[in-house]
Parts: structure tokens; C-alpha cells; sequence
């Protein structure tokens, strides 16, 4: 039953006021449906011409309420059709209501998760496999969804149950013990299936989980599988995972199924002893007949008693999955304080270092400081720590050791909404919303204006493209921008960091798609709008740094050497020298 109380707990405290009224309309419905098995009563001995002063006692109860002493044939008739109608319309309504509360439920359960998500730290969303993350969303969420209605139907089912035995026992105690005790003994079988439904449940959610991984990399990744014509093995991929949730989802289904149709057969022989001991010892046949009826009745409701709660025990594990992820963005929640992050003089990191989960220090005792107004470049190999500091200086990842400071006060002070909103970003490989550029925009800055927007795409060096596109701005761009070529999708990358009117301004390789004269023209606009903010450049083209104020010069996860490009340049044993060499061997 903890699955019950589980549930129960879940959507009681979550909706109050709904689950009260779902808990009376559900207790109406019972009645409703109960009202069906008492009028047969009365029609059936009206249809047996028993005499009133042979009358069941249900049925002396009805005609008094109706005021008849003698209950007619058609009234009899018309009372029967008219419960069963009343109780089929309630169902409708009741059901409504449900699915109502179940799709209300189920918007403020997965949005709270998705607000736990995005409050949490990067780190969250790369350290969850992304086929775990989506399937919550998809068929896990709609278990939890499906879960709720299931449990109110356990509720009216269970509800009627009692109400249909209630009928029998004010009947014939005797003849309805018999047929509970024998009841008893059907609950061995169902039991023991049961046992199977949790494994099953989990296996299925896992094998979702992966099924949808699998899903989600095949599509994303479509031109690179087409290029290598993996075709085949894309197929295989998918079709081995969702072999594995069809194994799952047979047995698992045929176990809920199994367990409330077995019942039937076996609550049904039960009855049928209840009732071959009545009818030897003296129950009248009116009464057999209503008692008949009544257990007819009740085996389909016993049934779906039994299957809804092997149901709910099997959804536990995808509610379980969601509560767990939820609970882990929530331990994983970004720091946020109170301070308002305006302007600075000098943000610093001292002797900062960072692992990522279970490695060795990517970044080893960083210190580092950046004035307002700086413009300095980070370079060095590629995997030696630059994306990962600058994900660092961004509030993304919290250093292991060492702290990142903003005028001698730690980060974590600061709201990290008024810290980002001061940054500009233009990320490695700029991903682009499949909406139009002016939305893209929009998304950036939710209140710019058109001529903003043109002022932006002018310093990137983006004017001409854009105007020359279908539809101008309102051009969609496809997923992930995939309808502009590289170096197009980089210039409005750095175009839509660029309204924000940032602070800082950190661009991680955000010219390297572009030619030479198009690299040259945004970098004289760079270097225009370098004059008023503060930027941070990671350059692989070193040739693109030769302005800035201070070069930083990476290895290993270290800063190795640093100074202004001439400072570096003019050493002939540096690292950096002999990078410039090289590039300039590649070129010559
Ligand atoms: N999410 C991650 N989990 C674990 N290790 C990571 C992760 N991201 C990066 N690394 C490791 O951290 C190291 C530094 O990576 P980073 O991306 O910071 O290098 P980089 O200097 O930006 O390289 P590049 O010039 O190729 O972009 C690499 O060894 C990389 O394998
Ligand atoms: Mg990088």
C-alpha cells in the first residue's frame, strides 16, 4: 500500500482543494454506480410478481421512497435505465474532472522540476545523461500523469466494491462471509505476480532512458551519421534498444493485465460456492438474483481494484526518476546572494583550481585579474583548461579550490541573475534557437528594438547576409541555426551578445569560422567596442590579439607565461613565440 500513500501524499499536498473535490465526486460516482445494482432488485422481483408482503428488504425501502405500495412494472423498468444512465453520465463528468486535475498536476510537478533544473549548476545538466533528462519529460511524466487518474480510479472502484458487498451482506450475512472467506484464498495467485511488477517497472523506465538517448543522438547527429553512411548501425542502435523496452513492456503490461483479469475467474468461482450455499439453504431467488447481480458487478470492479494498484506500484520507478533528478538539481543549486552586480573595478582568481567530476585538476592554481575596461586574450593548446576558465569566470562551474572574486567579494554574494545579465557570451560552437533572427534577439534581450538589432548585426559584419536572406530578420534559421553556414551562425552568435550591451563581452573562438577580411572587419568593430567594455578573447589565430592589453598563455591547466603580445613576441625561448612561429609556418 505505499505506493497508495505515496501518491496520495504527492497529489493531496500538492492540490488541496482539487483532491478534496475529486475525492467527493469520486464517492458520488460510486454511489451513482452502486444505485444501478439496488434497482435491479426491485425489478427483479416485480418481474417475479412477488406479492409486497414478500418484498427484500432493499426493495420495501424503494417503493416507500417513492411512496408505492405496490411497485409497478414500468416504474420498476424505468428506474433500473435511469440509474444506469445517471451513473454512465457521472462517470463522464467525474472523468473530466480527472483528467482535468491530471494535466494540471502534472504542469506544475514537471515545471517546478524544470525551474529545480535550471536553478541548479551546469554541472547538473552535464553530469545527466541527456536521454534520462528527456525521457522524464516525455513517458515518464506521462506515467506520473496516467498515476493520478489510475489512482482515482482505484478510489471509485474501491468505493463501489464496498458499496456492492454492503448490498449482499444486508442480504445474507452468512452467504456474503462464505464468499468473502473464499475470496481470500485468490489474492495467493495475484500476490505472487505482483512480486514482479516493481523490477518490471524499473527496466522499463531504464530501457526508456536509453531508447530515447538513442533516439535523441540519431536525429541530432543525422548528417554525420549519413557522411560516414552509418546508416545501418544507426538502425541497429535503435532497433537493440527498443527491443529491450519491448521485452520489458510485454511482460510488464501482461503482468498488470494478468493481475486484474485472474481475478475474474477465480472471485467468480467464489461467488458461484457463496451462492450454490445460499440457494441450499433457503436465500430466497429474488435475493440470489440481487445477489448475483451485485457480485457480476463487483468482480469487474474488484478487478480493476487490483490492476490499478499493480499499476501504480509499476509507475513508482518513473515517479521516482523525476523525484530523484529534481532533488539532485536541487542539491546541485547554484549559490545565488543578494548583492546586485552593477559595475566593477577588477574581478580576480586567486589561486583558483577545478576538476570536473572524478578527473585531475583541469586548472591548476589560476591567479588571474581583469580591470574594468581590459581587453585580454587567453591562448594556449587545445584541452589546456581555456573554455573550462572561461565557463569558471561565466558562474558556470565553482572552483574545487581558490575563489573568483569581484572587488575582493566572492561571486557567490552576488545574484548570479544580475551577474550573467551583465555578461556577453559568444560560446565555441554558438547554438542557434530554431526561430527567426529577430526572435533570437528577442530571446536575448526581450525588449530591443529593430534598428538595435540592425546596430548589432552591423558591428558583426552581418548587415549584407541577413538582408540578402528570404525573409530579412524574420528568416527562421532552422535547428540549431543549421541553415546558415558556420561563420554566419558565429556573426550573429556574437551580434546577439553584443545587445545585451554587456559588461564583458567573452568570446571563446568566436571568430575562427571566418575569413580572413570578415575576421578583420569584426575585429576592428571588436576592437571599437573593446574601448567601452571589458573583454575576455580566447583566440586559436593569434594574429586577432595583437591589441590586447594582456595575453595569457595556457598549458596543462596552468597560466605558463603572460604580458602584452610584443612582451611575449620578443622572447624567443616562450611558448608563445614559438606559437606565432608555427602559425606563421603554416602560412608561409
Ligand atoms: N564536461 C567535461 N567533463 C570532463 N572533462 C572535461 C569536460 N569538459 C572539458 N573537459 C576536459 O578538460 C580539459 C580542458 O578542456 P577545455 O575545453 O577547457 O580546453 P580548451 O583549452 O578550451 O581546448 P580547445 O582549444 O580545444 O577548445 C580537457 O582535457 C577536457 O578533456
Ligand atoms: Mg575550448
Amino acid at each position: 500500500m505505499n505506493e497508495i500513500i505515496k501518491f496520495v501524499k504527492l497529489f493531496s499536498l500538492n492540490f488541496p482543494t482539487q483532491f478534496i473535490l475529486i475525492i467527493i465526486a469520486v464517492s458520488i460516482q460510486a454511489i451513482a454506480n452502486s444505485l444501478s445494482v439496488v434497482a435491479i432488485g426491485p425489478l427483479a422481483e416485480v418481474l417475479l410478481q412477488t406479492e409486497p408482503k414478500d418484498y427484500s428488504r432493499i426493495t420495501i425501502l424503494v417503493a416507500d421512497f417513492f411512496g408505492y405500495e405496490k411497485l409497478p412494472v414500468d416504474f420498476s423498468f424505468l428506474l433500473f435505465g435511469s440509474s444506469l444512465i445517471f451513473a454512465g453520465l457521472t462517470s463522464v463528468v467525474i472523468q473530466y474532472m480527472v483528467f482535468k486535475t491530471q494535466f494540471a498536476i502534472l504542469e506544475k510537478i514537471m515545471s517546478e522540476t524544470m525551474e529545480d533544473f535550471f536553478n541548479s549548476k551546469y554541472e547538473f545538466f552535464s553530469d545527466t545523461g541527456m536521454g534520462k533528462l528527456l525521457n522524464s519529460f516525455q513517458k515518464e511524466s506521462d506515467k506520473l500523469g496516467a498515476s493520478f487518474g489510475i489512482l482515482t480510479k482505484f478510489f471509485v472502484n474501491f468505493f463501489q466494491a464496498i458499496i456492492f458487498i454492503s448490498i449482499p451482506f444486508y442480504i445474507s450475512t452468512q452467504l456474503t462471509l462464505i464468499f468473502l472467506i473464499c475470496l481470500i484464498f485468490t489474492a495467493i495467485p495475484i500476490w505472487f505476480i505482483n512480486t514482479k511488477v516493481r523490477p518490471y517497472g524499473e527496466l522499463i523506465t531504464s530501457t526508456a532512458n536509453t531508447l530515447i538517448s538513442v533516439l535523441q543522438e540519431n536525429f541530432s547527429a543525422a548528417k554525420l551519421i549519413m557522411s560516414f553512411h552509418n546508416k545501418k548501425r544507426a538502425v541497429e542502435d535503435y532497433k537493440s534498444a527498443f527491443s529491450s523496452h519491448a521485452k520489458a513492456a510485454v511482460i510488464f503490461q501482461s503482468i498488470i493485465y494478468s493481475t486484474g483479469i485472474l481475478f475474474m475467474p477465480l472471485g467468480m468461482c467464489a461467488g458461484l460456492i457463496a451462492i450454490s450455499w445460499g440457494y441450499q439453504n433457503g436465500v430466497e431467488i429474488a435475493s440470489i438474483s440481487m445477489i448475483l447481480f451485485a457480485f457480476f458487478r463487483m468482480m469487474p470492479v474488484i478487478g480493476i481494484v487490483i490492476q490499478s494498484r499493480s499499476e501504480i506500484k509499476g509507475f513508482l520507478p518513473a515517479f521516482e526518476q523525476i523525484e530523484t533528478l529534481a532533488k539532485n538539481a536541487r542539491n546541485m543549486q547554484q549559490r545565488d546572494g543578494t548583492k546586485k552586480f552593477k559595475k566593477f573595478s577588477e574581478i580576480q582568481l586567486k589561486n583558483l583550481s577545478f576538476s570536473y567530476q572524478t578527473r585531475e585538476n583541469v586548472l591548476n592554481d589560476i591567479n588571474l585579474s581583469i580591470k574594468e575596461g581590459d581587453n585580454i586574450a587567453i591562448v594556449g593548446t587545445s584541452g589546456s583548461g581555456k573554455t573550462t576558465l572561461t565557463d569558471i569566470i561565466l558562474g558556470l562551474y565553482s572552483p574545487s579550490s581558490g575563489s573568483l572574486e569581484v572587488d575582493d567579494i566572492n561571486i557567490e554574494e552576488f545574484s548570479i541573475e544580475s551577474y550573467r545579465k551583465k555578461i556577453g557570451y559568444v560560446p565555441q560552437e554558438p547554438f542557434l534557437f530554431n526561430k527567426t533572427i529577430y526572435e533570437n534577439f528577442k530571446w536575448a534581450k526581450s525588449n530591443c528594438s529593430e534598428d538595435e538589432i540592425w546596430n548589432a548585426l552591423e558591428i558583426a559584419n552581418s548587415t549584407d547576409f541577413v538582408k540578402a536572406l528570404p525573409e530579412g530578420l524574420h528568416t527562421n534559421l532552422g535547428d540549431r541555426g543549421d541553415s546558415l553556414s558556420g561563420g554566419q551562425r558565429q556573426r550573429i552568435a556574437l551580434a546577439r551578445a553584443i545587445i545585451k550591451k554587456p559588461l564583458i563581452l567573452v568570446l571563446d573562438e568566436a571568430t575562427s569560422s571566418l575569413d580572413n577580411e570578415s575576421e578583420k572587419f569584426i575585429q576592428n568593430s571588436i576592437n571599437e567596442l573593446s574601448k567601452n567594455l571589458t573583454m575576455i578573447t580566447i583566440a586559436h589565430r593569434l594574429s586577432t590579439i595583437v591589441n590586447s592589453d594582456n595575453i595569457y598563455v595556457m598549458k596543462n591547466g596552468a597560466i605558463v607565461e603572460s604580458g602584452t603580445y610584443d612582451d611575449l613576441f620578443s622572447d624567443k625561448n616562450s611558448i608563445f613565440y614559438q606559437m606565432i612561429s608555427s602559425q606563421h609556418n603554416e602560412i608561409s
